[in-house]
């Protein structure tokens, strides 16, 4: 079975409901932006390139109910609905870059009907860019993997959390699909449970070994010698090397370092924000503290008690082993190493002058 948790269907926009996993799959069709800006806000889509995809259909949907004729109202109107768009979620940075694509796109049309017609083109571009980015990843990253790894990872960076075939899951799917066995840990993620519910299911409709632990015990694990790799992947990565991705990736990189196992960031060139220079700018989302003190609906925490939800945290360059991106593999110092990598992108995207032509 192919996970496609965002794709067309004629005009409509279908999203794989993920708040239903594991019990349930639900496919979703969605033909009102209002109500994708709204399913990226509540994780019925999640994931960085997923939610960056999304935002990129629902504007084409946007585009569509767009009423007007003069390109002037068009284009405002389409831009209030890129500024919801840009609302939803601050931390990962392919939704900034789906939405910037997609008005540079809109900027070079110069009638309604255009624009529909090219958005729509982008959106597909996106979609379709995203899962050959992933299998590329895929295969840079698998020849990190040794044959019997024994792999730590953290939330879902899987194909839920993409297009298809996913970033650090990616890694491992290639590292299968290469005659490697490998064994797969899958932190439950707390608060939300991306591992439990996303990663471990995904692992097990593919028939892949997966052993869930809550997240406090991979650093039993490890000083076991239980763990050989740790993969996991990211929401925005700075200039340094800096890497923001699910809260609790930072604690399990301090233990992945003291125990010398190594820790590799699988992710697209789109995750990469060389306009922040290090993870102090990075925004770290706060989520509701019903995350947090709820269970499936259930209150777990006493009432009136305070508490946080930072749903990221950030994880220090010197902690990270190296970054998988579809150009290859980026080792430190990375100021040098990503810049390359995002130059090398931009030069096949855009070609030689650095335009669009
Ligand atoms: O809050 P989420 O579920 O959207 O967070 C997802 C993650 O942190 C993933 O690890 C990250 O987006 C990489 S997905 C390829």
């Amino acid at each position: 079975m192919q996970i496609r948790p965002v794709r067309w269907d004629g005009d409509a926009l279908v999203l794989i409901d993920q708040t239903q996993l594991p019990h349930r799959y639900v496919e979703v069709r969605y033909t009102d932006w209002r109500d994708v800006a709204q399913a990226i806000r509540q994780m019925v889509v999640r994931g960085a390139p997923a939610i960056g995809a999304a935002a990129a259909c629902g504007l084409v949907l946007a585009a569509q109910s767009i009423p007007v004729a003069e390109m002037a109202d068009f284009r405002a109107e389409w831009l209030r609905a890129a500024d919801v768009f840009a609302s939803t979620r601050p931390t990962a940075v392919n939704l900034f870059w789906a939405i910037e694509r997609m008005k540079r796109v809109l900027h070079t049309c110069h009638t309604p009907e255009s624009a529909r017609r090219r958005l729509r083109q982008e959106s597909e571009a996106i979609l379709e860019e995203d899962v050959q980015a992933n299998r590329a990843i895929g295969q840079h990253g698998q020849t990190l993997i040794p044959d019997g790894a024994r792999i730590l990872t953290h939330c879902n960076a899987g194909a839920l959390a993409t297009v298809g075939y996913g970033t650090a899951l990616g890694v491992i799917r290639a590292a299968v699909e290469a005659g490697k066995k490998v064994h797969v840990y899958a932190d439950e993620t707390r608060p939300r449970l991306q591992g439990m519910q996303l990663t471990a299911w995904e692992l097990v409709q593919e028939g892949i070994p997966v052993t869930v632990i809550t997240d406090n015990m991979a650093g039993m694990l490890m000083r076991r010698g239980e763990i050989d790799v740790v993969v996991v992947g990211a929401d925005r990565i700075a200039a340094n090397g800096d890497v923001a991705n699910k809260v609790g990736t930072y604690s399990v990189a301090v233990l992945a370092k003291f125990h010398g196992i190594p820790l590799y960031v699988a992710a697209p060139i789109s995750t990469i924000d060389l306009s922040v220079a290090d993870g102090s700018g990075i925004p770290i989302e706060e989520r509701a503290p019903e995350e947090v003190t709820h269970i499936a609906g259930v209150r777990i925490a006493p009432e009136g008690v305070r508490v946080i939800n930072p749903a990221f945290d950030v994880t220090p360059a010197e902690l990270v082993q190296a970054i998988i991106t579809e150009e290859g593999i980026a080792r430190p110092p990375y100021t040098v190493s990503l810049a390359q990598m995002v130059a090398k992108r931009s030069g096949e995207v855009f070609g030689d002058g650095g335009t669009a032509g």
